[in-house]
């Protein structure tokens, strides 16, 4: 909260790198209708952050800034399974949906945290859509994956995911 500035600008960021996963997923997955379908329309939502985000920076006077390099999301990609494309796929909506629910999370916090404006407005609205949004990713991944097989990969994602968290240096930014 003290340096509201730079956490605008990481988020910014998120956002933008947020819609553009979504629609490589929707390129990828073009034999999977309803997947390709939700990511055309999280792509569109996550645009809209980024336009809200910015125009919130442009309001304070700031610009978008530098993306600097988020150590979090460079080590949960670590961890996706790259060899098998059943796995691979399972692993990205496990951990688009981790991500979303961490969103959810941290906007939940700040808009708790901020006094009335615009600002808390917009994190309280932000609040609800990350919450539907890691449901969706939940959901996708029960309609192609069977459940003990999702529930167990979660669980060994959500224990590493765990790890990365603890050793993540204390800054300004979504994580
Ligand atoms: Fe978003
Ligand atoms: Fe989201």
């Amino acid at each position: 909260m003290g340096d509201l500035d730079s956490f605008l600008q990481d988020h910014a960021h998120a956002e933008r790198k947020v819609a553009t996963s979504a629609l490589t997923l929707a390129a990828q997955q073009s034999q999977k209708p309803e997947l390709v379908e939700s990511m055309i329309e999280l792509a569109q939502e996550e645009l809209t952050h980024f336009r809200q985000v910015h125009d919130l920076l442009r309001d304070r006077g700031q610009t978008i800034g530098q993306d600097r390099p988020d150590r979090y999301m460079g080590s949960l990609f670590k961890l996706l399974r790259k060899s098998d494309v059943n796995e691979y796929l399972l692993d990205r909506l496990l951990l688009f949906g981790i991500v979303e629910a961490r969103g959810w999370e941290r906007f939940r916090m700040i808009s708790l945290a901020m006094s009335k404006g615009p600002v808390r407005d917009f994190y309280r609205e932000l609040t609800r859509c990350e919450a539907r949004h890691h449901l969706l990713f939940i959901r996708l991944a029960k309609r192609y994956f069977a459940e003990e097989v999702l529930k167990a990969r979660l669980d060994e994602l959500l224990d590493r995911e765990a790890e990365i968290v603890s050793n993540l240096p204390f800054r300004a930014a979504l994580h």
